[in-house]
């Protein structure tokens, strides 16, 4: 296989490197292009655009495949934690007994925040959505813990920091936001058991921790751990490409997550679910909007910009759904709505001719209703799982000697130049 690519252009042809990968794809080096044919690429949504090299997840999305640091994500999901899965994909390497023990300790510590931020989520409006509250809290920890810059001698406690926290600032969130006390973290509980005990339990109601449920959310986070250079992701980087701070890099990311087409689809997917349901919409109907070139109307948790087969996730993540639904007895006729959706598109010409399946959002939103997470905190949700794969490419980003400012070029298609006219001559 040839390790040069050729290129001609107005007559002109020149060589440009190849960039050999461990696995997947390998990158046409483009940064002479300019310079050696006075043209730039063009990629929107960057597609077909490599910003990096990255050791932490590999993802082939003709095959479905999903590793962090190489470990298939059905090997995490059924053996680890999320804690576990977390020091994997930000260290490199699974911990031993004595360094998880360690991190588990260090959560621990760092599990409070301080008294003061409560005074911020008082005066948030009561409708604020937890995701502008969340991405504007993180930026706000930059100003609570001004000596944690995320330099390598501090970074360990920085990220420790941010894992610990970002569960309680969302909890916090959920009861200020509906007049409750605050829920503090408990020592002896896990760092999943402990959010859902801060997000459910109330004075007149302690909460009753089932370990089905724990799993469930380990699961949960697991899957949402890491997934290349995805939108928010790219965001995390790009934010970090200016020598931002770890913590405006973070908030960033969420503000990328927080949207409909991104994160934000498995609060979409529920919406669009119990429009279905409460309208007695037909499936069929649905699947003929979203078919339709002149609908706006998208089938949400349908379609990946890299899956182009069954996203690995959306495997484990349906049947998560099922087992808290069984365990918790539940039904919910929304979960009926979204099976008979899967089934028919996806022997659906259109869905097939498109590579459209469903993705790690389509079942995920069913799941944390069962277990009582509130709607509007499902991209939260999200958002607390995806930060040690921010965390851990910000670092990667900043850590490498071929990464500089992230300054895209575009191509050009406005005025050429023209006069200024008075405004009496317009
Ligand atoms: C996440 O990147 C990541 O890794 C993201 C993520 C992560 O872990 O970080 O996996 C998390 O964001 C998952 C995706 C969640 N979003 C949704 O479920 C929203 C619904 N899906 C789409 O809007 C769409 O599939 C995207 C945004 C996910 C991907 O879109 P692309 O790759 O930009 O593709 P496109 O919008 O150009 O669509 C290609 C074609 C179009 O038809 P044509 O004009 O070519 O005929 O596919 C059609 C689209 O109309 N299409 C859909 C569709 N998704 C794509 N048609 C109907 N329903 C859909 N959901």
């Amino acid at each position: 296989m040839s390790n040069v690519a050729t290129l001609t252009v107005n007559g002109q042809t020149i060589e440009l490197p190849i960039i050999e990968s461990v696995e997947g794809d390998r990158g046409i080096d483009i940064r002479q292009l300019r310079q050696k044919t006075g043209c730039i690429t063009y990629d929107p949504g960057y597609g077909n655009t490599g910003s990096c090299k990255s050791a932490i997840a590999y993802m082939d999305g003709e095959k479905g495949i999903l590793r962090y640091r190489g470990i298939p994500i059905e090997d995490l999901a059924t053996h680890s934690s999320f804690v576990e899965t977390a020091y994997l994909v930000i260290n490199g390497e699974l911990p031993t007994r004595e360094q998880l023990n360690r991190t588990s300790v260090q959560l621990n510590d760092h599990s409070l925040v301080h008294e003061d931020m409560q005074i911020f989520y008082q005066n948030f409006p009561r409708a604020s959505h937890p995701m502008g509250i969340l991405s504007a809290m993180v930026n706000a920890l930059r100003s609570f813990y001004p000596e944690l810059i995320a330099s390598d001698k501090d970074f360990e406690e920085v990220y420790v920091r941010l894992i610990s926290k970002i569960r309680t600032m969302a909890s916090v969130s959920y009861k200020i936001s509906r007049g409750h006390k605050v829920e503090y973290p408990r020592p002896d509980y896990t760092y999943c058991a402990n959010f859902l005990n801060m997000m459910f339990n109330t004075p007149v109601k302690p909460y009753i921790l089932r370990k089905e449920l724990v799993r469930a959310l380990n699961v949960f986070w697991i899957l949402h751990a890491d997934h290349e250079q995805n939108c928010s992701t790219a965001v995390v980087r790009s934010v970090g490409s200016a020598q931002t701070n770890i913590y405006a890099s973070i908030s960033a990311g969420i503000s990328a997550l927080w949207g409909d087409l991104h994160g934000g689809a498995n609060q979409a997917v529920i919406q669009m679910l119990i429009d279905i349901h409460e309208k007695g919409v037909k499936v069929k109907d649905v699947i003929k909007r979203a078919k339709d070139k002149n609908d706006p109307f998208r089938l949400m948790g349908f379609g990946h910009r890299v899956y182009k087969t069954y996203d690995p996730r959306a495997k484990i993540m349906k049947k998560n759904c099922h087992d808290v639904l069984d365990r918790l007895n539940y039904e919910d006729p929304l979960l009926d709505i979204a099976m008979e959706l899967e089934q028919i598109a996806i022997s659906d010409p259109y869905f097939i001719d498109h590579n459209l399946y469903p993705n790690v959002d389509f079942y995920s939103g069913i799941m944390l209703r069962a277990m009582g997470i509130p709607t509007n905190m499902f991209t939260v949700m999200f958002a607390i799982g995806r930060l040690p794969g921010w965390i851990a490419q910000w670092r990667e980003n900043m850590q490498d000697a071929e990464q500089r400012l992230t300054r895209p070029r575009q191509v050009y298609s406005g005025y050429t130049e023209r006069p200024y006219i008075p405004i009496d001559e317009r």
